[in-house]
């Protein structure tokens, strides 16, 4: 643990070369909050007007000081109460035609009210995307660059009873020293994409905690506690249903190790029992719900509580349902993952960076593991010791956030990244510092292979970190016909388990034609059914994501009348219309055991 937190303060202060306020993030659990979620003022600022003075300084009576005319003769240049409003969380993109291409800066202003308590509170962001600088009355809290993570400020000494404001600076363009850098097949969508909330806490608080099955038992719990504030003596964990209550002492820092056996009820796909769990320290207490399972590989295979599983998954990125732009209620999730399920699937590839919280809370309680991914996606700038801070600390703030999601089984570092020596020691430090913070859960990533003697060889020099090697694999679209698919062998160096991450092909849905003809559902059927017969002769192939469930928006796809911007290899259309290629994969996983027999 105590790597954990090192490695922690000196990740946070070390991003992007700027001091930030190293705040680790609050487990929320089921805390009372305090939503700013709802409509905020912003102004569009495309040429940095509100930040900087013409002799680009920073300017001190920038947008984050709202100011106001003072009389009649004041000269204010801008004024958020008057101008429009936008739904937060939601990205900007999706909420206002003219924004839909636009990358910049959006400045951000909420007013509300407060009651002063002898609370601590913290102002709590679900995520922003990309580059946030955040501001209370006008003053400075802090910054946070990364789209998917959350992050806090401690306000107690800030917040002022009656009216406060918030003033936030969301900038999305993509940089190429950024994680993910300037290329992605995904919508850049910008803005407060995740709620905004303030959480009040007692001055000794339960900052965070972990539970989890010791690797390689399946009735030893360990974990630890993480007190804020002047610890008591005394932290009490109980598990009400399974007879559990201990109590453990917290050191000089509020850590305190927690270690118990119980015959726990086993979380799986197909029981996803989960426990509540209590934990109290001086007059905190808070409660969440968390399964315990095992997850480990054994030459070829995956298992899951010591038995072998296959993992009948589907890709899915972070867009909602019908509306296309970033997923902002748990309904949403739910539809998403309802489809998963109805598609025979038991795991989810949560593409291609950390999915809002509620969608992992969820595949929790629906028993579908999953595949957690952070963006270190195609070409990054490898050689860049900041680039590799930002992507230890968007890895690290992933497994801190999911940590106690029993669903959650494998992290993924990296996806379809061009084999060179600083990309593999890139990778190689990034399992590194995933495997410091979480040594229970598997390592992937999807790898590169390339063709020999007719062959796909999987022999990428980064598989030699992970546990699960993964592959994204598009015979039939990016290359050969559907039909060569059906034959394609497969070899790799590695003993160890296969998924192939992605596969499949695009088609407009209601398009129809010839098995031959692009964009068609039939030629996207095709696809599927002699993937699928090459799926199955591949020996040591242990899951598959397939890719995608859904179409979604990407900037790379123009393509008059069929894309528009779409990306279409979903199996349903976005507006949750299923193509013909959906009931070709749910047959496929309605013949396959989940349970290998080993
Ligand atoms: C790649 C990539 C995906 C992308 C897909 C495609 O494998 O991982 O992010 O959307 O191919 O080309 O559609």
């Amino acid at each position: 643990m105590k790597q954990l937190f090192g490695h922690l303060l000196v990740l946070g202060l070390l991003v992007n070369g700027e001091v930030l306020l190293a705040q680790e993030t609050i487990a929320i659990a089921d805390r009372e909050t305090i939503l700013l979620d709802g409509k905020w003022r912003y102004i569009v600022d495309p040429m940095e007007n509100g930040y900087y003075n013409y002799r680009y300084k920073i300017n001190p009576n920038g947008f984050f000081k709202d100011q106001k005319m003072s009389n009649e003769s004041d000269l204010v240049e801008y004024n958020f109460d008057t101008s429009d409003q936008l739904n937060v969380p939601g990205d900007w993109n999706t909420q206002e035609d003219d924004m839909f291409f636009y990358e910049g800066t959006i400045w951000y202003k909420k007013s509300f009210l407060y009651t002063k308590t002898n609370k601590r509170t913290f102002l709590y962001f679900g995520a922003v995307n990309y580059d946030a600088k955040v501001y209370l009355n006008g003053e400075k809290l802090g910054e946070h660059q990364g789209g998917f993570t959350p992050f806090n400020f401690e306000v107690s000494d800030k917040v002022k009873a009656g009216e406060n404001f918030v003033v936030v600076k969301v900038d999305n363009t993509r940089k190429l020293e950024q994680i993910p850098t300037v290329n992605s097949d995904w919508y850049n969508f910008g803005g407060i994409t995740r709620s905004v909330k303030l959480i009040e806490v007692p001055q000794t608080f339960v900052q965070d905690y972990s539970l989890q099955l010791k690797k390689g038992t399946h009735d030893q719990v360990e974990g630890w506690v993480k007190l804020e504030g002047d610890s008591p003596k005394t932290i009490r964990v109980e598990i009400p249903e399974a007879k559990v209550s201990v109590s453990t002492q917290p050191d000089a820092n509020g850590l305190a190790k927690v270690s118990f056996k119980s015959k726990l009820k086993l979380w799986s796909d197909t029981d996803p029992k989960l426990y509540e769990v209590k934990i109290s320290a001086g007059n905190d207490v808070v409660t969440d719900k968390i399964g315990f399972r095992s997850i480990e590989v054994k030459g070829q295979d995956i298992l899951l509580n010591g038995k072998s599983v296959f993992l009948k998954g589907i890709s899915i990125h972070e867009v909602a349902p019908f509306t296309a732009g970033r997923v902002v209620a748990p309904e949403q999730c739910r539809t998403l993952l309802g489809w998963a399920k109805e598609l025979g699937c038991n795991f989810v590839r949560l593409a291609h960076y950390p999915h809002n919280e509620d969608m992992v809370r969820i595949a929790d309680e629906m028993g579908l593991m999953v595949w957690s991914e952070i963006p270190v996606y195609w070409t990054i700038d490898w050689e860049n010791d900041r680039v590799l801070a930002n992507a230890q600390k968007q890895l690290v703030d992933m497994i801190i956030r999911d940590k106690n999601r029993a669903a959650v089984i494998m992290w993924s570092v990296a996806n379809e990244t061009p084999i060179s020596e600083p990309r593999t020691d890139f990778l190689k430090r990034l399992t590194e510092t995933a495997r410091a913070t979480d040594n229970t859960r598997l390592l992937t990533g999807a790898l590169e292979a390339h063709s020999v003697d007719g062959y796909r060889m999987l022999d990428d020099p980064f598989g030699q970190y992970l546990d699960v090697i993964g592959v994204n694999n598009y015979c039939g679209w990016y290359g050969g016909t559907p039909e060569s698919c059906a034959d394609l062998g497969w070899k790799m160096t590695y003993d160890k388990p296969l998924v192939i991450s992605e596969f499949g092909g695009g088609a407009l849905q209601g398009m129809h034609g010839k098995a031959t003809e692009r964009w068609t559902e039939e030629y996207q059927e095709a696809v599927y059914e002699n993937n699928i017969q090459m799926l199955k002769k591949i020996p040591f192939l242990r899951g598959t994501t397939p890719w995608i469930l859904m179409d979604f928006f990407s900037a790379r796809r123009p393509l008059p009348d069929i894309q528009d911007y779409w990306n279409r290899k979903g199996l349903i259309s976005d507006q949750g219309i299923r193509k013909q290629a959906f009931f070709t994969l749910q047959e496929y996983y309605q013949e396959k055991p989940v349970q290998l027999g080993r």
